[in-house]
């Protein structure tokens, strides 16, 4: 393996992080962005007002629809004892459109046992796809992704200083210039991969503190404290209290500088500036404090020492941030080796581009594949032809209207399927006494089996060995016993042998006696419980029927049941087939939604594009055709008529307008003596006089009258 003397790093290492690598292998001078020239400040200011544009939050009605529908839920679930507030960038108005939905979740009286598990129990219901419990974190998290909007949601029990937080952040945020500089930072970071905590970076709400602190020390500050000089306003959780004042009045900044020059500020203060050994990041303190005061000095081994395996240790207040609310907590605590390396690598690498004058879109270049919107929203449909595009669309809206028929169906069916769930957790609780009193009686009965089986084992067994039955062995022993102490006959006597033979059989007959009472005494009890056993079976039996009469009193009131097999298990199906239903429809639901949106799209080009056509023909088109054609009049003679202040009608009027107008009659004065302008006078005047189409035929009669 290839590894540098100086650094330790891989090839491969070195390749990830070739900036910062660089700083480390090698004396290299660090770039000043003091000397930017105007120029390129006046370009990024363009493209950052450009990018702000684009990344509002598109689906922010999305979210609200989902709060709304996720606290109905909840609240009915845990009757009314829930509240959901959100929180996070869904509230402080400082989302990139690209965040999750972040959701607190609190109860006004007890909190109940298990949450976590109900709530992750609920989102199954609802169909919500990754659903994910981290119970063991100190505010308790329920992850998923709603299978509709494609939103990653975090609900999260009791995160009260959150709340408070948000609140003060959406403070800051109203001010344009800071939430768009904020924006800016989230936007570099999160294209960057610098902003997931759970993979070792900071969060989104970390770089959000971040920006702010830079805004707070500019000089003059952009930001204000908002936590200086406020009345206390404590809140006490687990016993521990916070002061989560804020102050949320505006500020008028004297500093004058654009989002440009404040982003490379930002990017030349925490690339080399910042000494992460020394300061701790603290908006509540308006500038950095000292670690060593603070008592959060770097401890552990460096994150270089860790990526090149020197050291397995942990890394304590590697790049320390102050939670502005919570004191102790150091935001940067999540923050693993490989990725503190990376964010320094960041760092350095905008600061490198910058200072060679690259632009703000290649400094936040996606590090994955982003599925952007393109920039010129109709660029695909640009070389189509409309006609096709109108037939498109009512393929696509044939094809919602199918969508919707198929969604009207999976809904219904789950709506049976629910309702039947519902019926069949009745019935089951319903026959549960029933069922109980049965359980107890198996669990008698079990033992009682058990037992029964082993005296019938040690019957048998016996039984087997012993083919006599012990009335006989009795007498065969009288008989032997006797035989063994009568009076020797000594001219009779036995051989030994024989006698021998005797008294073994008698010991056999004795110990064939012995387990023959054993036998019988295991016969005894197998009677005795085998009855007992009867008794329970007969109970058994009884509340089968019990439960039988109660179901079909529930089936009788409701026929769905029948034909069902009333077990757990049954439940299990059915919810598991719920479920199924829920998916189904939120796949069908996200479908029209992108039909819809498409159809939207499609028909909005098709509105400019004729429009377009429109403007264009109107260009284009020569001098308009005359209304009609010309009444038969003999157009000389009204000519003639008109030109020496005679009067006429609205059909020789209208034959004049066909035929040239009212210039035809001036033209027809140029003949005359007169001067020109005397003509021009007096041929405007008799003209405009006597074809003012209002004065109609009523002032031309009276005139033909006079
Ligand atoms: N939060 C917190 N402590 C943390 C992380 C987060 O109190 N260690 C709270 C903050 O109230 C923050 C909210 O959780 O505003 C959401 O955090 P996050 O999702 O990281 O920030 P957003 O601003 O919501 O970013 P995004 O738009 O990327 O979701
Ligand atoms: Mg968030």
């Amino acid at each position: 393996m290839n590894v540098c003397r100086t650094t330790g790093l891989t090839i491969e290492q070195q390749e990830r992080w070739p900036f910062l690598y660089s700083h480390l292998s090698s004396d290299i001078e660090v770039p000043s962005l003091t000397n930017i020239d105007e120029q390129f400040i006046i370009e990024m200011d363009k493209e950052i007002s450009k990018i702000i544009k684009n990344v509002g939050d598109a689906k922010s009605k999305s979210r609200e629809s989902l709060t709304r529908h996720l606290t109905r839920l909840l609240e009915r679930r845990f009757q009314k004892n829930a509240k959901v507030e959100a929180f996070g960038s869904s509230v402080t108005g400082l989302s990139l459109g690209t965040g999750d939905l972040d959701l607190c979740l609190s109860f006004k009286k007890e909190q109940p046992k298990k949450v976590l598990r109900k709530v992750a129990g609920l989102l199954r219901e609802e169909g919500m796809m990754d659903i994910q419990q981290i119970p063991k974190a100190s505010i308790p998290i329920v992850k998923f992704k709603d299978s509709r909007s494609g939103l990653d949601v975090d609900i999260s029990i009791e995160n009260r200083l959150a709340i408070h937080n948000s609140k003060m952040l959406k403070g800051y945020a109203q001010d344009k210039r800071v939430r768009e500089f904020i924006l800016m930072v989230k936007y570099w970071a999160s294209r960057r991969g610098i902003n997931t905590a759970y993979e070792g970076t900071l969060s989104s709400y970390a770089w959000t503190l971040i920006a702010i602190q830079h805004l707070q020390m500019t000089n003059p500050p952009v930001a204000p404290n908002r936590q200086k000089g406020t009345k206390p306003n404590l809140i006490e959780i687990h016993g521990n209290s916070f002061d989560v004042s804020s102050d949320s009045s505006s500020f008028e900044s004297k500093n004058q500088q654009t989002l440009a020059p404040l982003l490379i500020g930002f990017f030349d203060r925490f690339a080399t500036r910042w000494d992460w050994n020394e300061m701790v990041v603290s908006i509540r303190n308006g500038s950095h404090l000292n670690a060593e005061k603070k008592k959060w000095s770097h401890s552990g081994p460096l994150p270089l020492e860790v990526v090149t395996g020197q050291s397995k240790n942990r890394m304590e207040h590697i790049m320390p941030i102050e939670d502005p609310f919570d004191h102790e907590h150091d935001l940067s605590r999540v923050v693993k080796a490989e990725g503190a390396m990376t964010i320094q690598e960041e760092f350095m690498r905008a600061l490198h581009l910058l200072s060679e004058g690259t632009s703000w879109k290649e400094i936040c270049k996606p590090i994955f594949e982003i599925d952007e919107e393109p920039e010129d929203f109709f660029h695909d449909l640009r070389t189509q032809n409309t006609d096709v595009l109108v037939k498109t669309v009512e393929e696509m809206k044939f094809e919602v209207s199918q969508i919707e028929e198929h969604i009207h169906s999976l809904v219904t069916e789950r709506q049976n399927s629910k309702e039947l769930l519902d019926l069949l957790r009745g019935t089951l609780q319903e026959t549960r006494n029933v069922k109980s009193n049965r359980q107890s009686i198996l669990s008698e009965l079990r033992p009682l089996s058990m037992k029964v089986q082993v005296l019938r084992q040690t019957r048998d067994g016996i039984n087997d060995r012993i083919a006599i039955p012990t009335k006989r062995i009795h007498q065969e022993m009288v008989r032997m016993f006797n035989s063994l102490t009568s009076e020797v006959d000594v001219f009779n006597t036995q051989s030994l042998g024989r006698e021998k033979g005797d008294f073994s059989y008698f010991f056999e007959l004795q110990a064939m006696y012995k387990a023959s009472l054993e036998s019988n005494q295991a016969h005894q009890e197998f009677i005795r419980l085998r009855r007992e056993q009867n008794k329970e079976y007969k109970a058994l039996k009884e509340t089968r029927t019990e439960e039988e009469n109660v179901l079909n009193r529930l089936i009788e009131g409701n026929p769905e049941l029948k034909g069902i097999n009333l077990h757990p298990k049954t439940v299990k199906e059915y919810q598991h087939n719920a479920n199924k239903l829920q998916k189904s429809i939120n796949i069908q639901y996200s479908k029209k939604h992108e039909l819809r949106r498409e159809i939207g799209r499609i028909e909005a080009w098709i509105r400019i594009a004729s429009s377009k056509n429109k403007q264009r023909q109107r260009k284009d088109s020569k001098p308009r055709q005359h209304r009609r054609e010309a009444p038969s009049v003999n157009i000389n003679e009204v000519r003639e008529r008109a030109s020496s202040g005679g009067s006429f009608s609205l059909n020789e009027l209208d034959a004049i307008m066909s035929e040239g107008g009212i210039k035809t009659i001036q033209s027809k004065e140029k003949s005359s003596t007169a001067t020109q302008s005397e003509r021009r006078k007096s041929g405007r005047k008799k003209a405009t006089h006597r074809v003012d189409p209002r004065q109609g035929r009523k002032r031309g009669k009276k005139q033909s009258r006079n």
